[in-house]
């Protein structure tokens, strides 16, 4: 076993990701004057944010008529009327502002003729609370607009005097005695050492897990490992059966294809050469959110419509816009296409398929980013210390599913929130509270279990066995069938871990050593899904169960909590807040414009 020296470290906060919400966070909080510090295991311009294609969403109005009313309207029917309405309201309302600081601090947005930030359509987003046309609410740099936000963002951080710890690898959070986060145990990946960062508050914003899937447009860090250091402090994951397919998926490699390009008219067609969502959504067509189209392309290929020799993808059609709209509105994409799929977009259709591309659920919080421990009288309750946003956090903006371009404004509005909440609570003349060494000692147990395992399973064999499984049991279409599969799967890999073999012992870019904590991240993530997707009867956004293809707002309008200790979950559940932040008075939005109903595109 080894014996660790320690580099310790004091930080008003202590934020973990340097994605877009990390940044924005850490932006924000060094702004406030808090001493912050942010831990990232990947150069921060390479997070996973860069990858992000088409857009942000925000009422701005600058392409015709649009009211944050509208957006939030468009987002709680987006989320299956899973979401909760007050952070939805405090999304659409402060969307507007958010995107226009991103301009100040020098995001190189698209323009319109007349200089104004230039907006395209994307599912789901809609006028005249869905009575109306499609809306241009998503305000783009092209199609890079991730790597235009990443980029700024990272610049202005460094401006702030922010303190970036680069390629460091968070182990596990520090928890006192009491069940308070203290600060965050951290390898760095260059030189071997490792570090105690103590901090009065610690912002989770380490992303998604979509790698626990065999095919995902998400890159190969997004190992979910905010939620995995979350479960194994004892604190419960939230909406873990929401999973996104995103449906422009690369068909084979799983790279993505903006919504943006149907934004801007592009179409999808099956082996008929049909435009096949004329007839499941004839208002919104390719333009209906993302889970309605992912399951409309999974019944066409299903039904025998596929395209290609094993008739198991679809086509996006693009080669009908003008050349000048392809290489300025959707350059990257059309690089994309030609890399990874061999096709000239001005003259042939990309092959596609409905691919993991984002987490609805995640680590609970309210909307000002603070993480959540519900108890049973009260389910809202703050866990001290401790703060989650962007895909990491669950405040819940997406519930059952998100909308595209929601995102990335989800990103901005609640690292920033979380920011202006932080400058409130933290006192930055107090010193932090002194670490509680068992719990180090406890994390640097299982490091170390991991760094020496000599069992027999290989990680790159329990990790294919995980990713099949969920790609399988945990897919588009779900059944009680599958379900109980995946969780009797799942439940055997989880237990495999303690089976776990690594072979190399060393502490200097030990790729073999990382992609096993990583492992050992998704795992919980993968059984919180499963596990929670069993126990949902209904169908619900993202959640297509089915034996159960109705939505059941009288029992299951409510947020799943996991809580995950190895192949163990136990389950509870939370109430969905209903109320809205501002009344009709003040400017708010009625209730009863936002009330469940059909949801129809
Ligand atoms: O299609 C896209 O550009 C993805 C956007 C998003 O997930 O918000």
């Amino acid at each position: 076993m080894g014996a660790y020296e320690f580099v310790d470290h004091d930080h008003d906060v202590v934020v973990v990701g340097a994605g877009g919400s990390g940044l924005r966070a850490t932006l924000g909080m060094a702004e406030h004057g808090l001493r912050t510090a942010c831990i990232t295991k990947v150069f921060p311009t390479r997070s996973h944010t860069v990858a992000a294609q088409g857009g942000i969403a925000a009422s701005l109005g600058n392409m015709g008529e649009d009211h944050w009313h509208w957006h939030l309207y468009d987002t709680v029917k987006g989320s299956d009327w899973l979401g909760d309405v007050d952070a939805m309201e405090y999304l659409a309302q402060e969307a507007p502002k958010a995107v226009y600081e991103l301009e100040h601090y020098g995001v190189p947005f698209s323009r319109t003729e007349d200089g104004k930030i230039y907006q395209r359509p994307f599912g789901g987003h809609t006028t005249q609370f869905g009575e109306g046309s499609p809306v241009q609410r998503t305000c783009a740099a092209a199609d890079r607009t991730g790597h235009a936000i990443l980029h700024t963002l990272y610049g202005q951080s460094l401006k702030q005097k922010a303190e970036f710890y680069i390629e460091y690898f968070a182990i596990d959070l520090i928890m006192s005695e009491d069940g308070a986060c203290q600060g965050v145990l951290a390898w760095n990946l260059d030189d071997g050492t490792i570090h105690r960062f103590r901090a009065k508050i610690v912002v989770l914003a380490t992303g998604g897990y979509g790698r626990a899937y065999f095919s995902a447009t998400s890159a190969h860090t997004c190992t979910g490992d905010g939620n995995g250091m979350v479960a194994r402090a004892g604190l419960p994951l939230q909406d873990m059966e929401f999973v996104q397919f995103h449906p422009t998926g690369i068909y084979g490699a799983g790279v993505l294809i903006t919504e943006g390009a149907r934004g801007e008219g592009g179409y999808l067609t099956n082996s008929e050469g049909e435009r096949f969502m004329e007839r499941y959504a004839p208002t919104y067509k390719d333009l209906a959110s993302r889970d309605v189209v992912s399951r409309c392309m999974t019944l066409e290929i299903r039904e025998g419509r596929g395209v290609g020799g094993e008739k198991d993808h679809l086509y996006l059609y693009l080669n009908h816009l003008p050349p000048d709209v392809l290489a300025e509105r959707l350059p990257g994409i059309s690089e994309s296409a030609k890399i990874f799929a061999g096709v000239d977009v001005t003259r042939e259709p990309i092959p596609v398929l409905p691919t993991v591309h984002y987490n609805m659920g995640g680590i609970p919080t309210n909307y000002w980013g603070e993480a959540l421990n519900p108890a049973a009288d009260d389910p809202d309750a703050i866990q001290p210390g401790l703060m989650a946003v962007g895909e990491a956090g669950c405040a819940s903006v997406h519930g059952a599913n998100r909308l595209g371009s929601n995102s990335l404004i989800d990103l901005v509005v609640f690292g920033r929130a979380a920011a202006i909440r932080a400058s409130k609570i933290v006192d930055p003349r107090e010193s932090p509270p002194d670490l509680n060494l068992s719990s180090v000692e406890a994390s640097m147990d299982r490091f170390d279990r991991i760094r020496y395992a000599d069992g027999s399973a290989s990680t790159a064999e329990l990790r294919l066995e995980m990713q099949k499984s969920m790609q399988r049991d945990a897919a588009v279409f779900r059944s009680d069938a599958t379900l109980a599969q995946g969780v009797k799967r799942m439940t055997e890999i989880a237990s495999q871990m303690a089976d776990l073999k690594t072979v190399d012992r060393s502490l200097i870019w030990n790729s073999d050593l990382m992609e096993s904590l990583e492992l050992d991240n998704l795992v919980p993530n993968a059984m919180a899904t499963i596990v929670s997707a069993e126990a949902r009867k209904e169908s619900r956004g993202a959640h297509a169960q089915e034996d159960y293809p109705d939505r059941d707002d009288g029992n299951w309008r409510k947020h799943t909590l996991a809580w995950v200790d190895g192949p163990e979950v136990r389950l509870e559940y939370r109430p969905v807040h209903t109320e809205t932040l501002t009344s009709p008075s003040e400017g708010g939005i009625d209730l009863e414009k936002i009330a469940p109903k059909a949801r129809v595109y």
